[in-house]
């Protein structure tokens, strides 16, 4: 059984994460035991591939799977290496990883590095086709820095309907500054993946995705990790969530129960100069942050989210659906890893506005990107490898996303970012009009283009998308 296990999985000293204590304690067979909350499921954990003293490849079978959602109940479903999502896979800059994707699900598929810095012949995207029953062998360099990023089927008019089923998994970056820093980062003990998913259920059994919906599949049931309504043991002190938005369509908003605050230390494509501390924080599909929660206090933490609306401008979320998505439990037999984190997390060279070099406009309206509409054989844009660009980009209520880099976000609603949005990004919903700044290091060819698109899957699956290339 390789895949979510929960826990006890990681045991293995060469899957965790930290080397000064690779022990990790299964609380509920920690004597002195705490008492899970009633009727909360043990939140799954995916198991830790860790590739940084791997010589060998990383085998990951793309498979069908029949994952127990609700206990007893099987849901059909497709995973990585299990029967719904999939790993979690480790890997340090600088490295080459080696993973071969088997493609067992019968049909054709991608699997997409979203938020990889790789050139466009391996980021997975709709050209790179595996056919069912062939395997593809990828060597990913990971040049970028430390940061929290995912992969995922990426099939022209199939993306939603294969990430529904099960198919993503995150890709976690180490380097020397992540390394060194003082942060919860014992996977699965201080240091918890959170891929916050919407889905629907019928008597215990999953709906299969709507094959052909055109419009935002927004579903009733949070399922986090694979797992219904559920609970973490932690230890008393910080906590680290790497939180995905790996749902469809919806955007959630995020908070702790009685607005405790709670400190962002890093966006999709790395740390914060600085964590900043917050009450909520607002997430579009695609989307990573990570937090440091403090359990050192003298009450559980529940994570919730509020379920944000279709059309944001009319947004008032108060007024929207309320849900948990993780009961955070304090075990007081954990030993506590991380009481305090560092004032300065990171160094970011801001480029500077006046080195732009070229500068490019997306509207994103009507099913359509600048008015086209995505077409395989079409490359819409031509990028220089290597200057600096401004992308003003119209994005309305929709996530914008690009391939092969991470941005700095230059204004917002012709305003200056926040705080806590001055991290280098790759996806992002400025409900309205945003301008960034990004500089393409690698090449994406003809034939292997980049991808900018809307991240709601089933607006991509429907034209949403546009093709560049980097030479
Ligand atoms: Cu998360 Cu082009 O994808
Ligand atoms: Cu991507
Ligand atoms: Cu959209």
């Amino acid at each position: 059984m390789l895949f979510i296990t929960g826990i006890i999985m990681a045991c293995n000293p060469k899957d965790v994460v930290t080397s000064d204590n690779p022990e990790i304690i299964n609380p509920t067979e920690t004597e002195g035991t705490i008492k899970p909350p009633n009727n909360l499921n043990k939140l799954l954990i995916p198991e830790l591939i860790d590739t940084r003293s791997r010589v060998t490849p990383v085998q990951i079978d793309i498979q069908e799977g029949n994952h127990e959602f609700v206990k007893g109940i099987k849901s059909q479903t497709k995973g990585f290496n299990g029967n719904y999502l999939g790993p979690t896979i480790l890997m340090r800059k600088g490295d080459d990883v080696k993973i071969n994707f088997t493609n067992l699900i019968g049909e054709s598929t991608t699997v997409h590095g979203h938020g990889l810095h790789v050139p466009g012949n391996v980021d997975g995207g709709p050209q790179l086709q595996i056919r069912a029953g062939q395997t593809w062998d990828v060597t990913l360099p990971i040049r970028q820095e430390a940061s929290t990023n995912w992969y995922h089927p990426h099939l022209m008019g199939k993306t939603a309907e294969h990430v529904h089923a099960g198919l993503a998994g995150l890709y976690l970056i180490e380097d020397d500054n992540s390394e060194n820093l003082n942060l919860p980062k014992t996977y699965g003990y201080d240091d918890i993946p959170i891929v916050v998913q919407d889905r629907t259920f019928v008597n215990g059994v999953m709906k299969n995705y709507p094959v052909g919906q055109k419009d935002d599949l927004r579903e009733p049931t949070l399922v986090i990790n694979g797992t219904i309504d559920p609970y973490v043991q932690v230890p008393k002190g910080n906590v680290r969530l790497r939180l995905l938005n790996g749902s469809n369509a919806r955007s959630y908003k995020f908070f702790i129960k009685g607005n405790v605050p709670f400190e962002k230390i890093a966006t999709e494509g790395g740390f914060l100069e600085a964590p900043v501390t917050l009450t909520s924080i607002v997430m579009a599909p695609g989307e990573r942050n990570e937090i440091i929660v403090d359990m050192s206090t003298n009450k559980d933490v529940e994570l919730m989210a509020y379920y944000l609306p279709k059309n944001l401008s009319k947004a008032n979320p108060n007024k929207d659906e309320l849900h948990r998505v993780l009961y955070l439990q304090r075990n007081k037999h954990l030993e506590v890893k991380n009481k305090s984190i560092p004032g300065s997390l990171n160094m970011i060279q801001r480029y500077n506005p006046s080195d732009v070099q070229n500068t490019r406009r997306f509207k994103i309206s009507n099913g359509k990107i600048n008015d086209v509409s995505m077409d395989m054989n079409v490359i819409n844009e031509r990028v220089t490898k290597g200057i600096l660009e401004k992308w003003i980009v119209n994005s309305g209520r929709h996530p914008f996303h690009m391939h092969g880099v991470s941005f700095l976000i230059l204004s917002e609603n012709g305003g200056v970012p926040k705080p806590e949005n001055r991290g280098w990004k790759d996806t992002f919903m400025p409900n309205g009009k945003g301008e960034i700044l990004l500089r393409f290091d690698y090449e994406a060819p003809d034939e292997f283009p980049y991808m900018y698109h809307c991240h709601i899957l089933e607006h991509e699956d429907h034209g949403m998308m546009g093709q560049f290339t980097v030479k």
